[in-house]
C-alpha cells in the first residue's frame, strides 16, 4: 500500500482540470456495484483525494445507506473516517416521459455542478436501464462494470449461443455503453474507458470448465473494454456494510485484519491501479491472467 500511496502523492491534483468521473454500471442487480463504488470512494479519500458520490439508484439506496452507516460509525467509534460529499438523485415521477427526462436531466446537471470542486465523482447506478443511468454514463471518464463469476453474468455483455458459446451479438448494455461513448464525444470530444471487473470470484471454480476468463478475454477486444480481476467472494464484504466501513478502513494491526483481508486489500489496490492508470497494458494483462 505504501508504494501505491507514494505514486498517488506524486500525481499533481492541480493537473486535473475537472473531476474524474467514475460510473459503476451494468443492467443486473447484485453484482457488486454499490459495494465496489463504496470501496473506490473510501480508497480515494484515504489517499487524500476529495470525492463526491452520487447515488442515482436512490430508490434502492444501497450506497446512501452504506454511507449513513459510515456516518454513524464515525460519530460513535471512528472519528478518523473520511466522508465524501454525497448526493441522491431520484427518478422523476412525471408521467410524460419527455417532461420526466427533462426534469431528470436538470436534477443531474444541478447535482453534477455541485461536484466540480472535487477530484473525483463516483456515481452508483441501478441494475436496470433508465434515462438517468444512461445520462450519467455519458458523463463518465471510466465506466466500471462488475460481473459475477458465471456464464449468466456474461449475458450482460454479450448474447452467447448456449451450446457452442459462440458470440451472437452484443448485449443491450454493451450497445448502451457504445451510445454513451458517442454522446460524450459529441458533447465535448471526451472518451470513456470501459473496465469490466470480475467480482465474487469463486477461487475453486476459477479454472474450471465454466471459467469465464477465456470468453472475457476474447470479448474485451471485440466489445471494447479492459478487464481486471476484481474481488473474490468474501464474507467480510457483507460484515463491513453494516459497520459502514471498507477494507481500506481496517487497521492492519487490528485483530480484524486476517490473512484473507490482506489478499482482498491487494485486490483493491490492483483495481485502483487499473482505474487510475498506474499500470502498463502488460500489467493489466497479468492482473487478469
Ligand atoms: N466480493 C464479494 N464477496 C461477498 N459478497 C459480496 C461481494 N461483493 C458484493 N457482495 C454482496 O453482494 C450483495 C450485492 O452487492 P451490491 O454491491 O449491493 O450489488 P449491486 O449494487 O450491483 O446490486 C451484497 O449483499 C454485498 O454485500
Ligand atoms: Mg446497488
Amino acid at each position: 500500500m505504501g508504494a501505491t500511496l507514494k505514486i498517488y502523492q506524486m500525481k499533481s491534483l492541480q493537473g486535473m482540470s475537472h473531476p474524474r468521473v467514475i460510473v459503476l454500471g451494468n443492467e443486473k442487480g447484485g453484482t457488486g456495484k454499490s459495494t465496489v463504488s463504496m470501496h473506490i470512494i473510501t480508497y480515494l479519500l484515504k489517499h487524500g483525494y476529495s470525492v463526491a458520490s452520487i447515488d442515482i439508484d436512490a430508490r434502492q439506496g444501497t450506497l446512501s445507506r452504506y454511507l449513513s452507516n459510515r456516518a454513524q460509525q464515525k460519530e460513535k467509534n471512528r472519528p478518523d473516517l473520511a466522508m465524501p460529499k454525497h448526493f441522491e438523485i431520484f427518478n422523476s415521477t412525471l408521467e410524460n416521459r419527455t417532461e420526466a427526462n427533462a426534469e431528470e436531466t436538470e436534477r443531474f446537471d444541478e447535482t453534477f455542478a455541485k461536484c466540480q470542486d472535487c477530484d473525483f465523482v463516483v456515481i452508483d447506478t441501478p441494475g436496470n436501464d433508465t434515462f438517468l443511468s444512461r445520462y450519467a454514463h455519458s458523463h463518465a471518464d471510466v465506466v466500471i462494470t462488475p460481473i459475477n463469476d458465471s456464464l449468466i453474468d456474461l449475458d450482460m455483455l454479450v448474447r452467447l449461443d448456449p451450446a457452442s458459446k459462440e458470440i451472437l451479438k452484443p448485449s443491450l448494455y454493451a450497445e448502451n455503453v457504445w451510445d454513451q461513448k458517442k454522446n460524450k464525444a459529441i458533447r465535448n470530444h471526451g472518451k470513456i474507458d470501459w473496465v469490466v471487473v470480475r467480482n465474487r470470484k469463486n477461487i475453486a471454480h476459477a479454472k474450471g470448465k465454466n471459467s469465464i476468463e477465456p470468453i472475457l478475454s476474447a470479448l474485451s477486444k471485440r466489445i471494447g473494454f479492459r478487464f481486471v480481476c476484481g474481488f473474490s467472494e468474501r464474507i467480510i464484504f457483507k460484515e463491513l456494510f453494516l459497520e459502514g466501513m471498507t477494507l481500506t478502513d481496517i487497521d492492519p494491526k487490528s485483530q480484524k485484519m486476517r490473512l484473507a483481508h490482506v489478499a482482498a486489500r491487494q485486490e483493491l489496490v490492483q483495481l485502483m491501479d487499473a482505474i487510475l492508470g498506474n499500470h502498463t497494458d502488460k500489467q493489466v494483462k497479468q492482473i487478469s491472467a
